[in-house]
């Protein structure tokens, strides 16, 4: 197998999320260039992946221009300007690895599928949750017939209340508005990407959906609630509290002190409490300025008869993804967070009527084949198997054309179409 060579476009989190698989497996990968805007992590980024100072780049022009050959890039910028940068990286004749939501346009991904196939490059999306051995496994089973024909799916996706508050109340995910994003696109995207590929021998056709902001709203805020939560009455008791959760809690450090433009690790806790004083972190949930839905519900059918529910919840006491597939000869029920699900068929042999049961755990997959575990083990096994891909083994059921890749999206599009205009919408 070659060693693919590739540059790394935004080397915030998830873009070196992407590129430590060059660190875990260098014999299959090496980042040959940066594009950055962050001066810091420009530095922090090329020192990590020892590229030469001359391919350290503050702008994708300025990287275009000097045409140098890679295998691929990964577009890991965020989701405003996914659009723009991949019209330029796949006008330049490179593969890239885009990640996801690939834009909040339909018009723009419809355009994004065509210059794909017009300019012969493959476009792969990071649909990571695809690739964890959890779905896999769910994937493996349905092809391999075992329950029959998709009939219904139900899936639930409840984001941790830490999680939620920390990208979608304070965070830089909370406003449809600025970052281009709603809830759904941001978050639940995997989830109808996960839908549509596990049901892939038909395509979805008809959507509906309900949902709204209604917790996270100033007429919910307690009474002498203060504009920011260090001197607000409440800030003991809060669930909310700013101080408990990003500076106790801190569950996700590189998002909530970015702005601090300093490295992480040098930041004391006196610095957060006083950022917390004056920044859009320290603000009261109730009156962060945000407008995106904290619940959703969405029903699907598609073309074959089959349907799908799904609902979404932000700011639940655990994270859980749950599905549950009925079909003609079984089910499939888990929650992802388990490492294991259910697979029951019926059975209708001699005089039985009832059905057999097996467990699949999962588990010890996730940490035995992830180098690190992200997103289930999606993040490494999504870079293990483009890997692979690029080098002509096309054996992953996980990677699909991008024509594949965009029914999710375009679920997504008509759920806020019919959430927002009130009526049902046909892709
Ligand atoms: N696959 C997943 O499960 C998953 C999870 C979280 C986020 N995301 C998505 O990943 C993307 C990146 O999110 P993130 O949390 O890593 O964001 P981030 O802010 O940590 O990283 C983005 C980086 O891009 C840089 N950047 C911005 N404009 C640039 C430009 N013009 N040229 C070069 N660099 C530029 C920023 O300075 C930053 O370092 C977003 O689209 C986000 O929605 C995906």
């Amino acid at each position: 197998m070659k060693k693919l060579q590739a540059v790394l476009l935004g080397a915030g989190n998830r873009g070196c999320a992407y590129a430590d698989y060059s660190l875990e497996a260098p014999s299959e990968l090496e980042i040959v260039a940066i594009i950055e805007i962050s001066d810091l992590r420009l530095k922090e980024a090329g020192d990590r992946y020892s590229v030469p100072e001359s391919n350290r780049f503050k702008d994708l022009d300025e990287f275009l221009a000097k045409k140098i050959p890679c295998d691929f890039v990964i577009n890991a910028t965020m989701d405003e300007i996914h659009y723009e940068t991949s019209v330029k990286i796949m006008n330049a004749g490179y593969n890239m690895l885009l990640e996801k939501p690939i834009t909040a346009k339909k018009e723009e991904l419809l355009d994004l599928q065509r210059l794909a196939r017009e300019k012969n490059v493959k476009l792969n999306i990071c649909h990571v949750l695809r690739y964890t051995p959890y779905y896999k496994r769910i994937k493996e089973i349905i092809n391999a017939g075992t329950i029959g024909k998709i009939l219904t799916m139900e899936l639930d996706e409840h984001v941790w209340i830490a999680h939620f508050v920390d990208s979608f109340v304070r965070g830089k995910w909370k406003s449809e508005a600025t970052c281009g994003s709603g809830f759904l696109l941001a978050k639940s995207c995997h989830d109808m990407d996960l839908i549509c590929w596990l049901n892939n021998m038909t395509t979805p056709k008809k959507v509906s959906s309900f949902g709204s902001r209604s917790l996270f709203a100033k007429k919910n805020a307690p009474e002498g609630a203060t504009k920011y939560c260090y001197n607000c009455p409440h800030n003991e008791t809060c669930l909310y509290s700013a101080q408990k959760i990003h500076v106790e809690l801190d569950p996700m450090p590189f998002q909530t002190w970015m702005d601090m433009n300093k490295p992480l690790d040098t930041i004391t806790k006196e610095e957060k409490l006083e950022w917390l004083k004056s920044h859009e972190y320290g603000l009261c949930a109730y009156e962060s300025g945000g407008d995106i839905n904290d619940r959703q519900v969405i029903n699907i059918e598609f073309e074959d008869g089959s349907t799908a529910m799904f609902t979404m919840v932000g700011g639940t006491s655990k994270p859980d993804r749950f599905i549950h597939i009925c079909g003609t000869h079984g089910e499939i029920e888990g929650r992802l967070e388990d490492e294991k699900f259910i697979v029951r068929k019926f059975d209708r042999s001699g005089d039985k009527f009832g059905y057999d049961e097996e467990i699949i755990d999962v588990s010890k997959e996730v940490h035995a084949s992830a180098g690190y575990v992200g997103h289930g083990g999606g993040d490494y096994a999504i870079m293990h198997e483009l890997v692979r891909y690029l080098n002509g083994d096309n054996s992953s059921i996980s990677i699909t054309s991008i024509d594949d890749s965009i029914n999710g999206h375009l679920v997504v599009y008509a759920a806020e179409e019919s959430n927002k205009e009130e009526k049902i919408v046909r892709i």
